[in-house]
């Protein structure tokens, strides 16, 4: 196993340990943000958008100014919303229609968030200032750490 896998072993562990003692919808996304954000070299910004009315708005995350809303259909986050998967960007300026919400952005991964219908609930988006930072790896460690999101709360959200 790489050691990236392993890093995300750990993080998983870390995670599943905090967000047990607090099934509230925002203190799992601000827990997450902060282990992801502060235990990974190169996340420059780590965040949730979360679907409302089949708008995509801003939550809780960590990192600079990022956009409020982003435009329906537009970018990586809805290309993953409208997709149904994850998305491995190495390079944010050869994405048709990326939204830039700071030009410090060179690579992103975002992976979607379902409820116990299939439905769409919002992402889980990280940039990074390195191209091809995210590769697999990241994409199978990411979404383990997606599903420890409490499924009550992933229930309620329409
Ligand atoms: N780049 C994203 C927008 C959100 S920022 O990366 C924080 C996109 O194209 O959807």
């Amino acid at each position: 196993m790489d050691s990236k896998s392993k890093k995300y072993i750990r993080l998983y562990d870390q995670l599943k340990g905090l967000l047990e003692k607090s099934p509230h919808l925002i203190a799992q996304l601000a827990t997450i943000n902060a282990i992801l954000y502060h235990k990974n070299q190169g996340f420059f910004w780590v965040g949730f958008y979360l679907l409302e009315k089949n708008r995509l708005f801003v939550g809780p995350y960590q990192g600079p100014v990022a956009c409020q809303e982003l435009a329906y259909s537009k970018g990586v986050c809805w290309a993953s919303i409208l997709k149904a998967k994850s998305i491995v960007v190495e390079d944010v300026e050869a994405f048709p229609d990326h939204i830039a919400c700071d030009a410090r952005s060179k690579s992103e991964i975002v992976i979607p968030i379902f409820n116990s219908k299939g439905q769409p609930l919002g992402v889980l988006d990280i940039d990074s200032d390195k191209k091809a930072n995210f590769d697999e790896s990241d994409r199978a460690g990411l979404e383990k750490i997606v599903s420890l999101l409490n499924p009550n709360w992933v229930d309620q959200i329409e």
